[in-house]
């Protein structure tokens, strides 16, 4: 039986952020609810602030499901701040290796050195010092300080705000609003822990407040849901606007050389930053790709190359390129063995899977290295 409130969610219609006429009958409706339903997750054993941090890093556009393995891995190999702090940044990128967003490890990587070097390899537990760590906004700051600390800080991600716009039953979540949800969790953190509220809160909105089919029976929130009420819930909040894709051809070249491959690796700012891949380049439409390739590997790495006839086509999405990589088997025209560099590698089969790359670049390694294997 799900916990019943009595009151209303405040909402005078176009005056929200009233919020709960009886916030400490909700903060416990809300803290019963959680502490029936809140999933097992590993980072909530103990709530260790280091092993809060990595999850909340970890948990950005990514789903818990997916989280849940690197993070087991990440802190079987990198358990504390000192042996983050002291990784090498091919370690750390290895590990998040299929995460995406590769700047939030380094960010990771670089806040556990400054902590290292100033606080005692110590998490601090004040929110401004959080949030000006590289790589915390505002969001995770509180996050950390409200879960691992028990800081009454409000933490209000899209199931958050999913959550009190169908409470308040609201179309927008314009800047007001938002500081309109602030106050309303800092409401209930008065009556309630701080670390309690902020993961039910977005529990509810991860487990029965989701974006479609909400399972308003189980809620605990039920009889002062305006949305519910209204019958609105699939209409809150408004869905934001897709931009639409950038579609990106991009010709890569897998220049093999004696069972080996020439790799490089992406600059240290930047998208994927110092992530490997095989070299390509961006073709238009109709360009030949096999003359790009060849005044890429000229211009770029000094190799003249014989290309071997496309590979295959490789398509792939991120953030909101959609890309077709189409991939050419390369042989270089003369020597090419002296052509290394330190952003430049020639890695045999196992040496392309002990680094860290793009997710579709990993998947292509694993064809050519199956490939390579059948050759021979
Ligand atoms: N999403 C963001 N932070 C989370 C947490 N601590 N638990 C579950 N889902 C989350």
């Amino acid at each position: 039986m799900t916990a019943r409130i009595k009151g209303s969610a405040g909402a005078l219609a176009g005056k929200p952020g009233t919020c709960f006429s009886e916030p400490r009958d909700a903060a416990r409706a809300l803290s019963a609810w959680f502490a029936k339903n809140a999933r097992d997750l590993p980072w909530r054993h103990g709530y260790d602030p280091y092993g809060v941090w990595v999850s909340e890093i970890m948990l950005q556009q990514t789903r818990v499901s997916v989280v849940v393995p690197f993070y087991l891995r990440w802190m079987e190999r990198l358990p504390d701040l000192g042996s983050l702090a002291r990784a090498q940044e091919t370690t750390v990128l290895k590990l998040w290796e299929g995460l995406g967003y590769y700047q939030r490890p380094r960010n990771l990587h670089r806040a556990a050195q400054i902590l290292c070097a100033e606080n005692h390899c110590r998490v601090p537990d004040d929110f401004e010092r959080l949030a000006r760590l590289p790589g915390l906004g505002d969001y995770t700051a509180a996050a950390i300080a409200s879960i691992a600390f028990e800081k009454p800080r409000p933490a209000v991600d899209a199931n958050v705000k999913r959550v009190f716009a169908r409470l308040w039953d609201l179309s927008g979540l314009e800047p007001g609003i938002i500081r309109n949800i602030k106050e309303a969790v800092l409401l209930l953190m008065e009556s309630a822990s701080p670390r309690v509220v902020t993961q039910a809160l977005m529990e509810l909105g991860a487990l029965l407040c989701s974006r479609s089919n909400p399972r308003c029976a189980e809620c605990p929130f039920q009889d002062i849901c305006l949305a519910r009420n209204n019958r609105t819930q699939d209409l809150r909040p408004r869905p934001a606007i897709k931009k639409s894709p950038t579609r990106v051809t991009l010709a890569v070249g897998v220049l093999a050389n004696r069972g080996r491959f020439l790799v490089r690796q992406r600059p240290a700012s930047g998208l994927m930053a110092g992530l490997w891949e095989f070299p390509g380049v961006s073709v238009a439409e109709k360009e030949d790709r096999e003359k790009a390739l060849r005044r890429l590997f000229m211009q770029e790495l000094g190799l003249k190359i014989i290309t071997d006839g496309l590979f295959r086509s490789v398509r792939f999405s991120y953030t909101t390129f959609r890309v077709t990589a189409e991939v050419f088997f390369l042989r270089p025209a003369g020597s090419a063995d002296a052509k290394t560099g330190p952003r430049l590698r020639w890695v045999d089969p196992a040496g392309l899977s002990a680094l860290a790359m793009p997710a579709a670049y990993r998947k292509l390694a694993d064809l050519v290295s199956a490939s390579e294997t059948d050759r021979h």
